[in-house]
């Protein structure tokens, strides 16, 4: 190497030879823990005048500039302080499974630099606040502000400049006002939204549709109403659709286009019409609940195709007609099946008795008849059967086969 450029290389590795964090970096540290009334042990290492990138919970890049607060379960009490939005280079906060309160500065949510801000399982309160659409991009990539008791309405313009957002966790809060339409115009990598547990009301937003990486989409618990929108069957990206326990109407028409869907979470609401023919081409479904609607019609035959299925939750719906339709031996995964409160009739199908993972079938209340088969000795994994309030027949043998099930071999 000339003698110019190892004295260049020189220069530049005394340049990044940092020996310590800046004061300035471990002063906004210091004011972090004065905002604290409760720091448990933090202060025998964090002290003023040693390099803080050796504080407990403190990681530093090889510049020695503050890049990772890792304090999660810690104990910690007391005030988020702005002034750790003074840590220029800070990438990652997790300050989950602690004791704070008040609000989360705005300092933090809009910063220049964190990409990764998790302050989920605190009591964190007040509104979220929005930051205005004129502000420069964030490099923001998942927040979880989950289970703190957040109030008003959701953000709506912090989306726009959150353009690297790809997983939002805000469940468990106390989040009012409808769901921001917004979402996805500006933030093209968003992959997961989780927004259960909160008051949301009003209809699912169609712009939803524009995410068309959504991976998972949860708001459940909420008070949603209108039908699911057809905009969301264009995000064949999803495979985790849940919306239990709000007020949606309407049907499952379209639902086949959301061919990489896994679960499907639909329960507690107000659904009508049948379970589509078309349900067989989602090959990777693996539980389906729609329990406590008002689902009505046979299970088509095709439902035998979902091959992954493990769970299948109809109970107390109106679904009619025979079981025999559906071929179950195909469906060797299935687990969990709760057809419990419905109006099938005729035989509980020979072919169930394939399914040797079947746990705990329900059945009861239906207007199933005929005899318990033999076949139920095949279910080797069986640990709860409910068949009652039905119309079958011969207890002396249905008891004969039960005791032999469930006595062991
Ligand atoms: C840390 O010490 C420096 C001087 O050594 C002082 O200027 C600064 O105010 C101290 N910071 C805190 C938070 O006490
Ligand atoms: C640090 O942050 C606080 C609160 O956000 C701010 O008032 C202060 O000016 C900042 N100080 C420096 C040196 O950046
Ligand atoms: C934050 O820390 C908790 C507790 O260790 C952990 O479960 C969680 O995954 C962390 N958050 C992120 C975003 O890595
Ligand atoms: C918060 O959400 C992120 C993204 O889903 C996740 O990685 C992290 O583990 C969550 N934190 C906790 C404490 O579960
Ligand atoms: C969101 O946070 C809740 C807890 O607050 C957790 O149960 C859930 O798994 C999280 N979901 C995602 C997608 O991170
Ligand atoms: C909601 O948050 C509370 C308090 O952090 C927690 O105890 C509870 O388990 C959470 N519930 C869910 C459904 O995540
Ligand atoms: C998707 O975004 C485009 C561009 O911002 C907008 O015109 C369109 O209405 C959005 N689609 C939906 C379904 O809202
Ligand atoms: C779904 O996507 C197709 C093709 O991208 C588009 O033509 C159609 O308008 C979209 N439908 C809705 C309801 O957004
Ligand atoms: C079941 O069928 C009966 C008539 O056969 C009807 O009165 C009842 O409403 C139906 N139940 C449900 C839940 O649809
Ligand atoms: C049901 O599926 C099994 C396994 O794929 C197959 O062997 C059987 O022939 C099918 N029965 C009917 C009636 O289609
Ligand atoms: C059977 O039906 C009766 C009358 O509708 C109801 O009171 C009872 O709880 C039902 N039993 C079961 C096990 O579903
Ligand atoms: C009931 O089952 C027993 C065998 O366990 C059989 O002998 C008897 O004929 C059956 N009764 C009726 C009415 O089918």
């Amino acid at each position: 190497m000339p003698p110019f450029g190892s004295a260049l290389v020189m220069l530049l590795s005394l340049a990044s030879l940092a020996t310590s964090c800046t004061e300035q970096e471990s002063n906004s540290l210091l004011q972090f823990i004065a905002g604290l009334s409760q720091s448990s042990g933090l202060t025998k290492s964090w002290q003023n005048g040693t390099d803080c990138c050796s504080w407990e919970g403190i990681s530093c890049s090889p510049e020695r500039t503050v890049t990772d607060v890792f304090l999660a379960c810690r104990g910690l009490q007391g005030f988020i302080s702005p002034f750790l939005g003074n840590l220029t280079g800070l990438l990652h906060l997790n300050l989950s499974f602690n004791l704070l309160s008040g609000d989360l500065p705005l300092e933090l949510v809009s910063s220049r630099s964190i990409i990764v801000l998790d302050v989920s399982f605190n009591q964190l309160s007040g509104d979220l606040p929005d930051i205005p659409s004129s502000t420069l991009a964030r490099p923001l990539k998942v927040l979880n502000i989950s289970s703190n008791i957040f109030t008003g309405r959701f953000p709506s313009t912090s989306w726009e400049v959150m353009k690297s957002l790809t997983l939002l966790n805000a469940s468990n809060n106390s989040f009012i006002g409808t769901i921001p339409t917004i979402f996805c115009v500006n933030t093209p990598y968003f992959a997961v939204l989780e927004l259960s547990y909160n008051q949301f009301s009003g209809s699912i937003p169609p712009g939803l549709g524009n995410c068309s990486l959504l991976t998972s989409l949860g708001a459940g618990h909420n008070s949603l109403s209108g039908t699911l929108p057809d905009e969301l069957f264009n995000i064949t990206s999803l495979k985790q659709l849940s919306f239990p326990n709000n007020q949606i109407k309407g049907s499952l028409h379209g639902i086949s286009k959301l061919i990489n869907l896994v679960t499907l979470d639909l329960g507690w609401n107000e659904l009508q019409g049948n379970i589509p023919d078309s349900i067989g081409e989602l090959k990777r479904l693996e539980e389906i609940r729609l329990d406590y609607n008002q689902m009505s019609g046979e299970l088509p035959s095709t439902l035998g195709a979902c091959t992954n299925l493990r769970s299948i939750n109809l109970m107390s719906n109106g679904f009619s007609g025979e079981l025999t339709r559906v071929n179950f031996s195909t469906l060797t995964n299935l687990h969990t099946l709760d057809l419990v409160l419905n109006n099938f009739t005729g035989k509980i199908p020979e072919s169930i008795y394939s399914c040797s993972n079947l746990v705990a079938p329900r059945f009861s209340g239906n207007w199933f008849s005929g005899q318990l088969s033999e076949g139920f000795a095949n279910l080797e994994s069986l640990s709860f059967l409910s068949i009652g309030n039905n119309s079958l027949t011969n207890v002396t043998r249905a008891l004969q086969i039960l005791s032999s099930c469930f006595c062991p071999k």
